[in-house]
């Protein structure tokens, strides 16, 4: 029994199955439909999320499968002091495989460790998201034709954008990929991510609190929210929120080539007036991210078509 906790617990290869399933399932959608029939899927969300968790019952759905789903801690066991073991181990009886989100960086490995059905971290505190690194990479794909040899800039909240570390990950395992961190200096990357992933596979990058000087390298820019949740004062966040604004000036020296992704919600990073731009895929992400979540379901019950 597999359970997706962390984007490298799939391999490359695996990556290249899941795009491959969902170019499939983007070209046949009929083939699919009756391809879960029969099973459940729980949705657990100790956090707030409307698109994580739609998509994933969306997924299931046009799968024709059905779901169980926990919409918040206050309404859940959870309130009443339940472990987060003891929750997988009772959901396992009634669903054929879990994606959880919670506030507690770790807790979705916990489930996994307790649970007997696969379960799918769908965003753990300010750590991982390897679903939606899945939507990224179908979207990287679909608009570029290949996952390596690229300039990815990354930029905004990078120190708690659990997003930012999962698509890190996995992108460092292609050739040719370099890095720009875009951040200011309160917002840098953990120093596990630099450290630990892009330094020790002698990834190429740089670090800058400049998006205007960055922009002109750039094959691929990836917006993201400054986190509110996850500051520990207001002040801070207010004083930060703004750091970065993407205006169709800032974009007058980008490639034609760009590709704009942001895993959204969206609050105040990406003007409005961008959304028409050719370049802006950011919605386009949102659907590549119901297709990942369909052939990743597929997979991890081990059905095949
Ligand atoms: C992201 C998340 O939850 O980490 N949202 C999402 O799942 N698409 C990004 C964010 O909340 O800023």
């Amino acid at each position: 029994m597999r359970s997706l906790i962390n984007i490298l617990d799939l391999s490359t290869d695996e990556l290249d199955e899941l795009i491959a399933v969902a170019m499939d399932i983007i070209n046949n959608p009929a083939k699919y439909s009756e391809a879960c029939k029969g099973k459940k899927l729980a949705t657990l969300f100790f956090e707030p999320s409307t698109r994580t968790r739609l998509s994933f019952e969306a997924a299931m759905y046009e799968l024709g499968g059905n779901v169980l789903s926990v919409a918040g801690a206050d309404t859940s066991s959870a309130a009443k002091g339940e472990s987060v073991a003891d929750t997988a181990k009772v959901i396992s009886c009634y669903a054929d495989i879990i994606a959880m989100r919670h506030s507690k960086e770790g807790a979705p490995l916990v489930a996994a460790m307790n649970a007997t059905v696969p379960v799918i971290n769908a965003g753990d505190g300010g750590h991982n998201h390897p679903t939606q690194t899945l939507a990224d990479l179908l979207t990287i794909y679909r608009e570029k034709g290949r996952l390596g040899n690229m300039t990815v800039g990354l930029c905004g909240d990078l120190k708690f954008g659990r997003t930012v570390h999962s698509l890190i990950a996995a992108l460092s395992r292609y050739e040719g990929i370099s890095f720009v961190l875009i951040s200011p200096e309160e917002l840098k990357l953990p120093e596990y991510v630099e450290n630990d992933i892009i330094v020790k596979n002698g990834i190429d990058y740089t670090v800058t609190s400049d998006l205007t000087e960055a922009m002109r390298k750039l094959d691929i820019l990836y917006m993201t929210r400054v986190q509110r949740e996850r500051f520990f004062n207001e002040e801070d966040y207010l004083r930060l929120k703004d750091s970065y604004i993407l205006t169709p000036e800032k974009l007058e020296n980008a490639k034609e080539s760009l590709s704009i992704l942001h895993p959204l919600p969206r609050v105040n990073e990406i003007s409005v007036a961008i959304d028409n731009d050719p370049r802006a895929c950011y919605f386009k992400q949102v659907l590549n991210g119901k297709f990942m979540r369909m052939a990743l379901i597929l997979k991890l019950l081990g059905i095949k078509l």
